[in-house]
């Protein structure tokens, strides 16, 4: 089939190089030049595991086109896929700015029959509105009888396992006002969903909301399990014994309730403001999504308050190595990332910071810069040298089990701050360090 894309970012360009894997013909159309350059030269402008071959042998395979030519890819694809940015306005609604240009591109240069898909994150009603503008753009140019449909069929794909996530699906959301487009995505899908039914087809609305649902429910579990942590904190409980105690209970299960420094990325963060500004758009106060957002806002500052109380209170001129700067491991993705709000704040105290990320390194410099106050490491121990004392930001495999004589031996004196209680406190304590998790029973918080 023949597929056009638009947005080459993590869900674009994931989608069209498995969509692309498993035959179909898929051109994928980028505003941004630079990215699409890069792409047409066989390199790939984020780290996502397996995507680099997957893109290049689909791109040598003649399957997966990268352009800029926009009335080319309008022209090119029965379904005209919108996978571009929905970032935050600036009241924290979503910005549909770029799901609305796609939309008159479209509208510009269709000649013909099109199901345009919405895999962006959008709010509810946002398919009404892609109607619209389609429909105005076709109006003004005299071609208001060419058909069209809008489906909504949001991503679930998580950053770090995406083409796995993308090939082999918990769900696949169809939200349409029309059987025919229901069955068109279905055979677009197909391959996908040969081991058991996947599809759940819907109301437009109701997908849209979905995905809007399920990030929201995420993001619950995560804050619920901070909240938690801060009190067993104060109450000299482990916060790991109890996430072990409650997770045994098949209602609540073990996955998604790991403390740690807050959630970031580019989506539940804007995802989770999003829907409480919907929300109270329309008059209601979304409580629960408030106190979601509040609790990791204040979560991301857990680990900087410890630092300072151990410190008492002065870092000027304190180094720190710190481990991991994207927002989870397996990704270079450093949006809303708790290793910035952590780093700002060290800065901003004066101390300086010695990173190591395996993959972030150039989405650090990129954002950050050459400053005097960061030294970007090429491996966890260079991190290390002549610090005051290790934190972890990032639960990156490779810091899970390292040697703790080096990392004694290269800090002026043994301290570890593991914003993601990847260490046995108990352990640490036995080899002399001064060790402080995220709600391990340690009365060091006010
Ligand atoms: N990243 C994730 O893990 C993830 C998962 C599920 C859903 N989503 C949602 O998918 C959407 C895309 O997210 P992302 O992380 O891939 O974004 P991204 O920022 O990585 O990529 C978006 C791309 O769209 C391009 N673009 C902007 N306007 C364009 C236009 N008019 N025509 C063509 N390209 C255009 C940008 O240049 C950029 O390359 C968002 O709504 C996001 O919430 C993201």
């Amino acid at each position: 089939m023949k597929v056009t894309i638009f947005g080459s970012g993590y869900v674009g360009l994931v989608s069209g190089a498995c969509l692309a894997d498993v035959g179909n013909e898929v051109v994928c159309v980028d505003i941004d030049r630079n990215k699409i350059e890069l792409l047409n030269r066989g390199e790939v402008p984020i780290y996502e595991p397996g995507l680099d071959q997957l893109v290049r042998n689909n791109q040598k395979s003649g399957r997966l086109t990268f352009t800029s030519d926009v009335a080319m890819g309008v022209e090119h694809g029965l379904f005209q896929f919108i996978a571009v940015g929905t970032p935050p306005d600036e009241d924290g609604s979503a910005d549909l700015q770029y799901v609305l240009a796609v939309a008159a591109s479209i509208g510009e240069h269709m000649t013909g029959y099109k199901v345009i898909v919405d895999k962006s994150t959008v709010p509810v009603g946002t398919a009404d509105k892609v109607r619209a503008r389609v429909g105005e753009v076709l109006a003004a140019r005299g071609a208001a009888a060419l058909e069209f449909d809008v489906v909504s069929n949001p991503e679930f794909l998580k950053e770090g396992d995406a083409i796995d996530d993308f090939m082999k699906p918990d769900r696949i959301i169809i939200g349409t006002d029309n059987p025919r487009t229901t069955e068109l995505l279905r055979a677009l899908y197909a391959p996908f969903n040969r081991n058991h039914e996947r599809v759940i087809a819907m109301d437009i609305r109701s997908a849209e909301l979905t995905k809007y649902a399920a990030n929201a429910m995420l993001a619950t579990k995560i804050s619920f399990m901070n909240e938690l942590a801060n009190i067993a904190e104060r109450v000299g409980a482990d916060i790991e014994q109890v996430r072990i105690g409650i997770g045994s209970d098949p209602r609540i299960g073990y996955s998604f309730i790991y403390p740690g420094i807050g959630y970031g990325g580019s989506c539940f963060p804007k995802d989770v403001q999003a829907l409480e500004r919907s929300a109270r758009s329309l008059g209601y106060q979304a409580e629960i999504l408030h106190a979601v957002e509040q609790v990791n806002y204040r979560q991301k500052e857990v680990l900087f308050h410890k630092i300072e109380r151990h410190f008492g209170g002065d870092l000027r001129g304190k180094v720190f190595a710190l481990w991991g700067l994207a927002f989870k491991p397996n990704t270079d993705d450093m949006r809303e990332a708790p290793s910035r709000v952590l780093m700002e704040a060290l800065w901003r105290a004066g101390a300086r910071v010695q990173a190591y990320d395996p993959e972030a390194k150039e989405e650090t410099t990129r954002i950050y810069g050459e400053r005097d106050d960061l030294l970007l490491c090429d491996s966890p121990e260079a991190a290390l040298k002549g610090a005051d004392a290790l934190v972890v930001a990032t639960e990156w495999k490779l810091f899970r089990s390292p040697n703790f004589d080096t990392i004694a031996e290269q800090l002026s004196s043994p301290v570890i701050f593991d914003g993601r209680n990847i260490y046995d406190p108990a352990y640490l304590k036995s080899r002399g360090f001064s060790y402080y998790g995220v709600g391990r029973g340690i009365i060091d918080a006010k």
